[in-house]
């Protein structure tokens, strides 16, 4: 469904250069659920957020269901990124003056897709918000406002959703209702790539991808 070929990215910073990746190669089939591991500063935002098309690679090629995406002018990709992709962050990046409802509609109106009331109730009702529907972000918890990112990631009917570290700040139960959530929609045919510190919850996935220094490393045992 998605394929990585030699990817690299290079940030400049002033004089100084980065390469944040150094020659990835990855595939990420229908339905997959990945984790990615690694140390701070390895790459696994970088990578994430090329997989996810919000950013470019310096490098190598990137096919998403056999079409190439590397020379897509910006417009294709905002749309391509639409159809068929869900992003979730792990500061959860809500829209602080818009209610839980109005957060999880964003997409659709930025989509300008007719807003689908009884879907957006059930994608509510999915992550277990309809009492907070009508709350604004600073009166929800943590996994209250993760769960609000879920919802919003699905509203579009993406093929995958990536998630970078969507339980880094969320206590042990709340990083398991995420995980389920996540697991759940996986076991409903979507794939999900996801990164995370919690060696148990990456454990997890169908399949663990390990980066260091920008590139993927034999997954560390144990
Ligand atoms: N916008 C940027 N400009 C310059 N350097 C960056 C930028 N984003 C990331 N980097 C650098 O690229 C490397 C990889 O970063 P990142 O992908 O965020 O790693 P991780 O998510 O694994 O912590 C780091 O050295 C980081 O400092
Ligand atoms: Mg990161």
């Amino acid at each position: 469904m998605i394929e990585l070929k030699k990817i690299t990215k290079t940030y400049t910073r002033g004089a100084e250069t980065v390469h944040a990746l150094g020659g990835v190669d990855l595939s990420i089939n229908g339905g997959e659920f990945i984790s990615i591991v690694g140390p701070s500063g390895s790459g696994k935002t970088t990578l994430l957020h090329i997989l996810g098309c919000l950013d470019r690679p310096t490098a190598g090629t990137m096919t998403i269901d056999g079409e190439a995406v590397d020379d897509l002018p910006e417009a294709a990709l905002v749309r391509l990124r639409r159809e068929k992709i869900g992003f979730i962050f792990q500061q959860f990046h809500l829209i602080p003056g818009l209610s839980v409802y109005d957060n999880i509609a964003l997409p659709l109106r930025f989509s300008r897709r007719s807003l689908d009331r009884e879907k957006i109730l059930s994608l509510i009702e999915k992550v277990g918000l309809e009492r907070r529907a009508d709350h604004h972000p600073n009166q929800l918890s943590g996994g209250e406002m993760q769960r609000v990112a879920v919802a919003r990631a699905m509203v579009n009917d993406p093929e995958v959703i990536f998630a970078d570290e969507p339980t880094g700040n969320l206590d042990t139960e709340n990083s398991e209702k995420i995980f389920s959530l996540l697991a759940s929609l996986n076991a409903g045919g979507l794939s999900v790539v996801m990164v995370t510190h919690n060696p148990d919850l990456a454990a997890r996935a169908d399949r663990g991808v390990s980066l260091k220094d920008g590139r993927i490393v034999p997954q560390a045992s144990g």
